[in-house]
């Protein structure tokens, strides 16, 4: 018998539906056929009932329909067992889709606190160990957020900051998005992160992966953006997180200042044990608009270098995205019209798959437009959520969207705070 793993989220959409294990975090698109074979699954079945039920129905293909499920049993969204799970599923009897965006956001980044031991320059969220911090939500409002947040069918928070680590109360919301069953990332450059604080995430069911962040393949480029001492404190972090056997990612913002060190990067990446690593253009929000930061922004030159060293990593370091996107593009070593950072310090999100909800409780489409301050929708706290996702407000950023395969793609280059 087979049924819905009990960390199974599967969610009805425009296209058909979205199912993936909330350990996982990877959240597929489907068409509307295999959300009918979902369906099915909420009940334990045997194989054979089910393909007599679909083949009435749908003139199903036998091997279609077994390596479907050989497919969904690897991704652990489907199981062997004889009981019935207490999986997530929303939207089963949703008519009305709209075609320019998910049912609910996949992801949500909650930037929880404004202030950071750091003030790095060039920090899109003006960060710094001196902000006021008066206006950002309480434990018990976050709490309510994360209650919208789930009753809102979303699959992964990533919680980011400032730092998330200095808030008191970090652990307290981490545990109970960990109850609610998210998928969790955590985004961090927390110099306090220690032994004890490492066994405590051990005990987080639902973290998914740490998200560090490595600006300069040497002392000298990290610690200009990071404060002095910062790189090595850096290395002794990855050193702590390699020898717990944490999952944890590397994510590098990019500059004049340390295109020549992509290779560098990923070499250090790879050396600490980090799953991926990921590169971004160092971009003009925030402190990163400032006079003394901006002569360092890349041109459209250079961005395209970027997409060749970024291509190069693949090849040759055996480190990169966790997407088949770059691995597929080898071939283009060396070609100019492929250009994947084209534009890529003013790329933003268009509020299809996910949105970010500063320490306040606001909420946004991405980092870039919060920093600017442009679409906010106002409190998460004082609006229902789903009607929130469908402010017309956004209406005209989604017109840039249309889902099919490219668009899917596109969502890879949203990096996971973007
Ligand atoms: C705002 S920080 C918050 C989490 C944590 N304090 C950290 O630095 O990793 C999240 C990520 O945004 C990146 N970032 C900040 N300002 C940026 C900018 N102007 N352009 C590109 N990336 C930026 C940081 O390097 C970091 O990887
Ligand atoms: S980039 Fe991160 S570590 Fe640096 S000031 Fe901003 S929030 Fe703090």
């Amino acid at each position: 018998m087979i049924t819905l793993s009990p960390e199974a989220l599967v969610r009805k959409e425009p296209f058909g539906c979205l199912a993936g294990n909330l350990k996982h975090g990877k959240f597929i698109p489907h068409d509307e056929t295999v959300f009918e074979v979902l369906k099915r699954l909420r009940e334990p079945i045997s194989e054979d009932k089910l393909f007599t039920v679909l083949q009435e129905m749908y003139e199903f293909d036998a091997a279609d329909l077994s390596d479907l499920v050989d497919n969904l049993r690897e991704r652990g969204v489907v199981v062997e067992s004889k009981i019935s799970h207490d999986f997530l599923f929303f939207f089963e009897s949703k008519t009305d889709f709209r075609t320019d965006c998910y049912s609910a956001p996949v992801g949500v980044v909650i930037y929880l606190t404004k202030k950071c031991p750091k003030e790095c320059g060039h920090c899109v969220t003006l960060s710094s160990p001196r902000v006021i911090t008066s206006g950002e939500l309480s434990t018990e409002q976050w709490k309510q957020v994360l209650q919208k947040l789930r009753a809102g069918g979303v699959g992964r928070i990533v919680f980011t900051g400032g730092d998330p680590f200095v808030r008191r109360d970090f652990f307290e919301i981490l545990e109970y998005a960990d109850q609610l069953r998210f998928y969790i990332v955590i985004n961090t450059d927390f110099d306090g992160l220690n032994q004890v604080l490492v066994d405590r995430l051990k005990e987080i069911r639902y973290l998914g992966c740490l998200q560090l962040s490595l600006d300069g393949g040497s002392a000298e480029t990290h610690d200009w953006l990071r404060g002095a001492g910062a790189f090595s404190k850096n290395l002794a972090r990855l050193e702590l997180l390699q020898r717990n056997g944490m999952y944890f990612v590397i994510s590098s913002a990019i500059s004049r200042k340390n295109l020549h060190q992509v290779g560098a990067l990923a070499d250090i990446a790879s050396q600490y044990g980090a799953k991926h690593f990921y590169v971004r253009p160092l971009s003009p929000y925030g402190r990163g608009a400032e006079k003394d930061i901006r002569p360092f922004l890349l041109n459209d030159e250079e961005l395209w270098t970027l997409g060749q060293e970024y291509l190069l990593v693949h090849r040759d370091r055996g480190i990169g995205a966790d997407n088949p996107f770059w691995i597929e593009n080898l071939g283009r070593i060396g070609d100019h019209s492929f250009h994947p950072f084209q534009n890529g310090l003013e790329k933003v999100s268009l509020g299809i798959y996910a949105l970010s909800i500063g320490p306040n409780g606001f909420v946004y489409p991405d980092s870039k437009f919060k920093a600017k301050d442009v679409l906010g929708l106002g409190s998460v706290l004082e609006r229902d959520f789903l009607e929130l996702w469908n402010d017309p407000k956004w209406d005209k950023l989604r017109q840039n969207f249309s889902f099919g395969e490219s668009a899917f793609m596109e969502e890879s280059f949203l990096y996971l705070d973007d």
